[in-house]
């Protein structure tokens, strides 16, 4: 078996010889963070992705991502180190039920996560991610009805900040859903004044107590201006790992679920992806994304609508 150190010398030679990019999100394992060309938020790898020259994309993320990429970039081969990378939001929304939402409301405009499949996309009129939302749903005139999936707490934190009433599809991030309020509260009064930065993905219950709430890359900002050296970070720990390099003099730390620690709020998705399928990817071309031509052309028009709105 090759080391560390061997595989990372064998993907710099693939990344060359493949003319490939990589991207990572945050909530990569640290050693695929460092490896990339780029580590993002879903909408910074989303335009990484649609402006990248590189004729291959490594996407190290989970599956809607990538799929994300190849709709944005379709003549740019598309590899995912492992295919069974889903997210719980996705496997909530199977697109047969998602249309029956739709049509169930004809006058409605369907706002929806990125976290879906692209046959989701491609019934939905306007995507955002955590990072765009904000911003997009302020341009929707406040008469004008919405549906929103399929992450019901992302819907509901717009809800209130927004005074919208949004319906909302019932899906859940089973990583954020996991922390525990009543161990947080025990956390915050361990560390008094430390501030709590939370994803909106998170339960009420956890944004109650948050002084900040944004996208991945909201969080990792607000970390270098925020009052104070310790931050609680209630969304995937891996993200501490930027933190810990950007803020070194800072102190991080993850917030608890019902046991007590961060650990069970790992998302099992994102750590399917390991160095060793990577360079696998990178040397086969393979698992590669494939998506129907006319299936991406709906899917885009909405991720499109997005990129304009958000910018
Ligand atoms: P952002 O990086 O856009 O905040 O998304 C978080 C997430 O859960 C991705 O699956
Ligand atoms: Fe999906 Fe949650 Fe994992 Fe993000 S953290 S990929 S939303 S399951």
């Amino acid at each position: 078996n090759p080391t560390g150190t061997e595989l990372r010398a064998e993907i710099d030679r693939l990344r060359k010889e493949r003319n490939a990019v990589i991207l990572a999100h945050y909530y990569q394992k640290p050693e695929l963070q460092d490896l990339a060309d780029f580590v993002g938020d879903s909408l910074e790898l989303s335009r990484k992705a649609a402006d990248t020259d590189a004729d291959v994309i490594a996407f190290c993320g989970v599956k809607f991502m990538a799929d994300t990429a190849k709709i944005l970039s379709p003549e740019k081969i598309v590899v995912l180190p492992d295919m069974d990378a889903g997210c719980s939001l996705e496997d909530s929304c199977p697109p047969q039920k998602f249309k029956a939402f739709r049509e169930a409301h004809p006058d409605h405009v369907a706002l929806t996560y990125i976290n879906c499949s692209t046959e989701v996309k491609a019934l939905s009129d306007i995507i955002v991610t955590s990072s765009s939302a904000e911003t997009i749903i302020s341009q929707i005139p406040k008469d004008q009805p919405i549906i929103f999936g399929p992450d019901r707490h992302l819907g509901g934190y717009l809800n209130r900040k927004f005074g919208r009433d949004m319906l909302l599809w019932p899906g859940v991030c089973i990583v954020h859903e996991a922390f525990s309020e009543k161990e947080l509260l025990k956390l915050k009064a361990q560390n008094p004044g430390a501030p709590v930065a939370a994803h909106p993905e998170c339960p009420p219950t956890i944004i109650d107590h948050a002084d900040y709430v944004g996208s991945t890359s909201g969080i990792l900002n607000y970390a270098k201006t925020m009052p104070g050296d310790t931050l609680i970070v209630a969304t995937e720990p891996h993200i501490i790992h930027q933190m810990e390099k950007a803020l070194p003099m800072k102190r991080f730390i993850g917030a608890p679920g019902a046991d007590g620690n961060c650990n069970c709020n790992i998302c099992p998705y994102m750590a399917l992806n390991t160095m060793e399928k990577l360079y696998a990817c990178l040397r086969d071309l393979e698992p590669r994304i494939e998506i129907e031509e006319g299936l991406r052309l709906k899917a885009k028009q909405s991720l499109d609508r997005m990129l304009e709105m958000a910018s």
